[in-house]
């Protein structure tokens, strides 16, 4: 598993390598961070699972908008990638990423669910009066944030991101994506889970086009909740990392790092919440990923 391309960046999750011209081979790990810190523990296949997650996503959303894919076969990347044929990396087009991180919500949760609470908004948007946590908006809302390079990401009014990014990129994006979160939630909703939210990244590559980069609609990135045990008013049980987060609130802990060991048993319930997201949302067998 060894791979000797230059080594370009060190993510939370993710490491990404230089893979020749204008191409970078993006190696999703077994990491996992809770409240922005990098758990001590890896978490089983959970690269993988991301991985095949994303691979779902990229080939059903590239009708809607271009992404920065080129293979997910171990047989077109380059020579100092191939030992790691265990599929968790993603040959993919370099680009320049944008700073902005590009959010679709299309429920009342999380930091929306607070800014509502105290002034009856959504990103400085009125809200209907009454609403209740974890209930549907009157539409889906784009609600980006910076791309910080530490710390905590910042939430953008339009009005400030349009200074960030201009104009014509801000319709882009946010247009893409709502269409990408609607592609989304469509497919979830079939398979009896809800799409509450999702992050998007765009990035510009060499020819100055706008591309979908880094991964799409995972567990990691986005808010599934399981349709039949779903109910506004409190906190829905879900596929993402909700779950080992649950857990980290229940120990004695600064959320400094270092973290403290994740236990055996918790270890596992996390593997298997994602391996059944892949399986829930594909109706695929994630063995089958896997053996290739
Ligand atoms: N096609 C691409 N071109 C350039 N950078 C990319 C591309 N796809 C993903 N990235 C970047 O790779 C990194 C992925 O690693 P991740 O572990 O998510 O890092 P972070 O801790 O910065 O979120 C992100 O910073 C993302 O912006
Ligand atoms: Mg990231």
């Amino acid at each position: 598993m060894t791979i000797t391309l230059p080594h370009l960046y060190r993510g939370k999750v993710r490491d990404l390598y230089e893979a020749g011209d204008d191409r970078l081979l993006m190696v999703a790990s077994d990491r996992v961070s809770v409240f922005d810190v990098v758990l001590p523990d890896p978490i089983p296949d959970k690269g993988r699972v991301l991985t095949a997650i994303s691979a779902f996503w990229f080939e059903r959303t590239a009708a809607v908008f271009p992404n920065h894919v080129i293979s997910f076969d171990p047989a077109d990347f380059p020579v100092g990638a191939r030992p790691d044929a265990d599929r968790r990396a993603t040959l993919v087009r370099r680009t320049d990423p944008m700073r902005m991180e590009c959010i679709a919500r299309g429920y009342l949760f999380g930091g929306a669910w607070t800014e509502y609470r105290q002034h009856g908004t959504v990103q400085g948007r009125r809200m209907p009066g009454g609403m209740q946590e974890a209930e549907p908006l009157p539409e889906p809302l784009f609600t980006p944030t910076t791309k910080a390079e530490s710390g905590h990401d910042v939430p953008l009014g339009d009005d400030e991101a349009i200074a960030l990014v201009g104009e014509e990129t801000f319709t882009r994006v946010r247009d893409a994506t709502l269409a990408v979160y609607a592609v989304g939630a469509a497919h979830a909703q079939e398979r009896g889970i809800i799409l509450a939210d999702t992050k998007l990244e765009f990035g510009l590559d060499r020819e100055g086009t706008f591309l979908l980069i880094d991964e799409v609609l995972t567990p990691d990135s986005s808010r599934y909740w399981p349709a039949e045990d779903y109910a506004p008013g409190g906190s829905p049980p879900s596929f993402d990392k909700q779950y080992v987060r649950d857990y980290y609130l229940t120990v004695d802990w600064d959320r400094t790092p270092p973290a403290p060991p994740v236990p055996p048993e918790v270890v596992a319930g996390t593997r298997a919440r994602y391996v059944e997201a892949y399986e829930r949302l594909t109706g695929l067998d994630f063995a089958d990923w896997y053996r290739g």
